[in-house]
């Protein structure tokens, strides 16, 4: 019996997410981390690799946000205003709905951390430091004030992401110990344990298409950096 069979009222381990989300997710985690730490150690070179990786990482999570498995994709996880009204009215209740991938809040707060995301890098390819030495490869593509300008944003964005991060760390951990969902381990382990009729069909994609996205990102990646004039 395959894992989507179960009998009504059965428990079942069911696999919500795919190698590429998790390592997504786990590796923005790693970068996030270490563009703070070499930003506060003025280790500039170190923060713009670690910035260029998160770009390609993002437009990677966007093209597998459209072609990816069923719970990575954006039209299943970004849900209209009734299904987020309706989740949020039994946030409190215990045990409430079991999501299949992000519940409809999580799903927005998702795609409000990537948007946030693109900005934050995107704001430090147009950056440049007060002396006008080091600057994000597109700095030379705006006047010295706007690209100083970009750069307070980029710290200023920084700051909100540190309390959006903070806010979706304290949501996991309100899962965890106040629902009793543990999605750490579902993010980890791409498995998930749910009631048989919770479980539904979900379509895998196979690991091939993410090759077309990385080698997309890549270039996309270099052609910022290296390729503009
Ligand atoms: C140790 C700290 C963290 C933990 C334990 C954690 C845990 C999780 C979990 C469990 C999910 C899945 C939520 C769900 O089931 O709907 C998730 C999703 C996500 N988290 Fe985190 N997270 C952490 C830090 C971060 C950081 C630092 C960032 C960004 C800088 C981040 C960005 C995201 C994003 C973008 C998603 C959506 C993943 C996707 O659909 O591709 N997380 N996180």
């Amino acid at each position: 019996m395959s894992d989507t069979q179960a009998k009504k009222g059965e428990e079942v381990r069911v696999r919500i997410w795919d190698l590429p989300v998790r390592l997504f997710h786990w590796v923005m985690v790693a970068l996030f981390a270490f563009s703070w730490w070499t930003a506060e150690n003025d280790h500039l070179d170190w923060h713009f690799l670690s910035g260029y990786a998160i770009l390609g990482l993002l437009l990677f999570r966007v093209y597998w946000g459209v072609v990816g498995s069923t719970t990575a994709r954006f039209a299943s996880f970004v849900k209209g205003p009734r299904a987020l009204l309706s989740y949020a009215r039994q946030l409190l209740a215990r045990p409430g709905k079991i999501s299949l991938g992000h519940n409809p809040m999580g799903g927005w707060s998702v795609l409000a951390m990537l948007l946030l995301l693109l900005t934050q890098v995107g704001l430090g390819l147009f950056a440049i430091d007060v002396d006008g030495v080091e600057g994000g490869p597109l700095s030379n593509l705006v006047s010295f004030e706007t690209a100083r300008r970009m750069s307070s944003l980029h710290g200023l964005l920084f700051n909100i992401l540190l309390i959006v991060v903070g806010l979706h760390v304290a949501a996991i951990l309100f899962y965890l110990f106040y629902k009793r969902e543990n999605l750490i381990v579902a993010m980890l382990n791409g498995r998930k344990r749910v009631a048989g009729d919770v479980a539904q069909e979900m379509r895998f994609v196979s690991l091939w298409w993410a090759l077309p996205g990385l080698a997309v990102a890549c270039l996309l990646v270099l052609w910022v950096v290296y390729g503009h004039f």
